[in-house]
């Protein structure tokens, strides 16, 4: 380490406090900002948890020190040792004046965005420099957000039993139909990038994993350009056995949706706040409508649209305001999936009493779908047919039936895009700001 500043004593800035008036502290990141005020001058010195200010008053700071200091460029890493003072008049309630620094990585000038100005930049621009758009403090809050979305949702599924698995993200087929599959070549072979795990989790219910889930990439190649769709997306996964029918899912999912979201309104009230958001707390049970009421308050509210048809994204948006209007809720279900509509999953088990209609479900947030699940079918001969009434071929499929005929549960699961949830419970105008790296049609790189 440059100028022997020990690395082992530093402290990040939510470590120090007022109380520790007279101490001698270590403090090590990034220059936000210098003002220098001719006699006095001050650096807002930040780290992942904030900013801590240095404070250089002239006369008594070694003068090579104080011109490094002071002239170093924004952006650059350094390390200081001081002393720490208690300061009423600094934001935290202290500041700490320099004895030694090391310059440890200078910024070129001049930076590709700023970090701090208030000026909007375009996200194309923040994306091509995300490592410096993820300095900003309103954008790390949203990763922080998410990490404590995905703490509440692992939280919940353990507390209900479920053991947390990881399946391969190559894979020999599809597994939610031919259109967005990514090929890539394997040593010779043709193999795709799992779309979702959903073949894996029912083979673990074959294999007596009894509740399983999962929080892992999966890749969908969607051509249409979207605030809500990604290229490469995280699902969170469910699968459960010895389910009754698609209703012992959906309790599932509104128990974890719920769990998650009082979580992050607990854990991120600075997050929330800086981003706008109130933190809520949404109590289950949510809205259940069938497909149909769904269509019917859509009719009624004067959209062209029939009864199994289809609902496209501007009729989402129109039922996300009807159902809060009509059940004071954000959060609601949409169950009794039209067969037709869910034909390319195969996997879906269609109702007993009528085989046009599948107890599956879509689970949505203000409009927007947030998670698909349902009973799946788990008896061979029905499984199979309804692989082939898809054009699709049982014997691509054999490594995945193997497993339904030697002991299968009836059983049942759900997926939930893990961005789609922020993208909602932080209200961002598009999905890519969720993903460090988004990956869309474009955009490969960083
Ligand atoms: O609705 P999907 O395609 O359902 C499945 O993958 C099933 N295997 C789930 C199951 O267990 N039955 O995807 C599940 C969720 C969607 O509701 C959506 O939230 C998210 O994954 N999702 C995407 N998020 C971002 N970008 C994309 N391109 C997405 N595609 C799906
Ligand atoms: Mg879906």
């Amino acid at each position: 380490m440059p100028d022997a500043i020990d690395m082992a004593t530093r402290a990040r800035s939510s470590k120090l406090s007022a109380s520790m008036d007279g101490q001698e502290v270590t403090v090590a990141g990034w220059v936000q900002d210098t003002r220098n005020l001719g006699g006095i001058s001050f650096i807002q010195l930040r780290d992942r948890d904030g900013t801590v200010q240095l404070t250089l008053p002239k006369k008594k700071i070694e003068p090579g020190l104080f011109k490094e200091l002071t002239t170093i460029p924004r952006e650059s890493v350094i390390a200081v040792r001081g002393t720490l003072k208690a300061n009423k008049e600094a934001r935290a309630g202290f500041e700490i004046i320099p004895s030694a620094m090391a310059a440890l990585n200078v910024a070129e000038t001049p930076l590709p965005m700023g970090v701090i100005d208030k000026v909007n930049i375009d996200l194309d621009t923040r994306l091509s420099n995300r490592f410096m758009d993820l300095r900003r403090e309103q954008v790390l809050a949203i990763f922080k957000v998410r990490d404590a979305l995905l703490g509440g949702s692992r939280e919940y599924l353990s507390s209900e039993g479920f053991l947390e698995v990881q399946t391969p993200k190559i894979v020999a087929a599809g597994a939610e139909g031919g259109a967005t599959l990514f090929k890539l070549s394997y040593f010779g072979r043709e193999a795709y990038l799992a779309q979702s795990p959903q073949l894996y989790k029912q083979s673990l219910m074959g294999a007596g994993f009894e509740r399983i889930f999962e929080i892992a990439p999966a890749y969908r190649a969607e051509l249409s350009d979207t605030v809500r769709h990604l290229s490469e997306f995280t699902s969170l996964d469910v699968e459960m056995s010895f389910v009754k029918d698609s209703d012992d899912v959906m309790k599932v999912v509104e128990g974890l949706v719920a769990h998650a979201i009082t979580h992050v309104s607990r854990k991120c009230t600075a997050e929330l706040s800086m981003l706008g958001i109130e933190p809520s707390e949404q109590k289950p049970p949510f809205p259940r409508l069938t497909h149909e009421e769904c269509v019917r308050l859509l009719q009624g509210a004067g959209k062209k649209i029939e009864v199994g048809q289809d609902i496209d994204t501007d009729g989402e948006k129109m039922l996300g305001d009807i159902v809060k209007k009509e059940h004071g809720s954000r959060l609601y279900f949409i169950t009794r999936f039209p067969t037709e509509l869910k034909r390319g999953t195969f996997y879906a088990m269609r109702l007993d009493e009528d085989p046009s209609l599948t107890g599956y479900f879509d689970f949505e947030f203000d409009g927007e779908e947030l998670v698909s699940g349902g009973q799946r079918e788990h008896r061979l001969p029905r499984l199979i047919a309804q692989i082939e009434e898809n054009d699709m071929s049982p014997e691509a499929f054999e490594f995945y039936l193997k497993a339904f005929r030697f002991g299968m549960p009836p059983h049942g699961g759900f997926g939930l895009g893990v961005e789609r949830f922020l993208h909602m419970l932080l209200r961002l105008p598009n999905i890519r700001e969720c993903v460090l790296f988004p990956r869309d049609r474009v955009r490969i790189a960083p």
